[in-house]
């Protein structure tokens, strides 16, 4: 007798599961091969990640960069660093028009880079997800979303500021407890985890589909006395429910990544609503309201800034912010019906 199982889904790695899907999207004449080179780019950008954030207390990245990024917010130093791997490897797989990062304020215009030879995709990104958690060792991540320059064009920041509703892939890549890589390129939402030993991602969580309902709600109700009424009003409703119902739990880590992780598999609520401080709230539309939205339509789930669909705002600046509510189709629909 064995003393482990395998998964039991069939054994695929992600380069497997990139390359067929390239060759199912190039058969609908939807790719070329070279997104397939993108995917693989990236997935190898995640692991360099991976490998500096589980040092990273060995070999003091811990701490401040002593800078502050566009949105003025304090540079940690595996921020910095893990900007530094995207934008490296983004530009030397050869695939890449436009870069757009949350730590960079403005875009990189790939064709302007001396040397650099420019491709066909554009990628928005949060190179390092859940900065104040880096330094408690709490799961953080990695967000991007894809775009195809549009026909003409040799990349300008106008490729970029397009509706998420645009986008070829979006994914995500959770270090955690073990690093997992949940992709989608518009063909349902695939979760792989990171074999360490053998540097392969396998695919694990196949097919993800997010449950229609949940129990659990995510947000920082810290926030709450900025709060306005249809939120106040739904967090009252899910936390002192009519019986026979059962109140909601409450789970929010504070990484994004994570917390809409755990929305994908157990369903339920994430939210960082608009309030009398923000009035846009605080997430980045492009590289995590976007890509995050994607995934979860592509489960099943529903993601609605409170007056529309995410996915349908159109960005007039690389850095704006987007009030954000997503997860379980019942759940936010129940949410919805205190915005009418
Ligand atoms: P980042 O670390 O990339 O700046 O993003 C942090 C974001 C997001 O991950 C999380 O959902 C949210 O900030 C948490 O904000 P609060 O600390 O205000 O709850
Ligand atoms: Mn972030
Ligand atoms: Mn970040």
């Amino acid at each position: 007798m064995t003393e482990y199982e395998l998964p039991s889904t069939d054994l695929v790695t992600l380069t497997t599961f990139v390359l067929s899907e390239g060759f199912r999207l190039q058969e609908r004449n939807l790719a070329t091969g070279e997104l397939t080179l993108l995917l693989n780019s990236l997935q190898t950008t995640c692991k360099f990640i991976e490998n500096m954030v589980r040092k990273a207390r060995l070999i003091n990245l811990v701490g401040a960069a002593g800078n502050q990024n566009v949105q003025g917010e304090d540079q940690k130093k595996l921020d910095v660093l893990s900007n530094e791997i995207m934008v490296k490897s983004l530009v030397a797989s050869g695939q890449t028009a436009v870069l757009v990062s949350e730590e960079d304020e403005q875009p990189h215009i790939v064709a302007e880079i001396p040397g650099a030879s420019a491709g066909k995709y554009c990628v928005v990104f949060d190179p390092l997800d859940g900065s104040s958690n880096i330094d408690a060792g709490v799961n953080i991540g990695t967000i991007f979303g894809i775009y195809t320059v549009r026909e003409g064009s040799t990349g300008s920041i106008e490729d970029v500021l397009r509706p998420g509703n645009e986008m070829v892939a979006a994914g995500y890549c959770m270090y955690g407890s073990s690093a997992n890589i949940v992709l989608s390129t518009g063909n349902g939402v695939n979760g792989f985890t990171l074999d360490n030993a053998m540097g392969e991602f396998i695919l694990t969580h196949p097919n993800i589909e997010i449950p229609a309902r949940g129990k659990i709600y995510s947000i920082n109700e810290g926030n709450s006395a900025y709060y306005h009424e249809p939120v106040l009003k739904y967090l009252e409703s899910i936390k002192y429910p009519e019986a026979p119902k059962k109140p909601y739990s409450a789970r929010y880590i504070g990484s994004m990544v994570a917390d809409v992780h755990r929305t994908l598999l157990y369903g339920g609520i994430f939210a960082y609503p608009a309030d009398k401080k923000s009035k846009n709230g605080k997430l980045r539309l492009l590289y995590e309201g976007f890509p995050m939205a994607y995934l979860i339509e592509q489960a099943g789930g529903v993601a609605t800034t409170g007056t529309q669909r995410v996915l349908d705002v159109q960005p007039q600046n690389i850095h704006e912010r987007v009030p954000v509510f997503l997860g379980s189709k019942d759940d936010v629909h129940d949410l919805l019906s205190f915005f009418k």
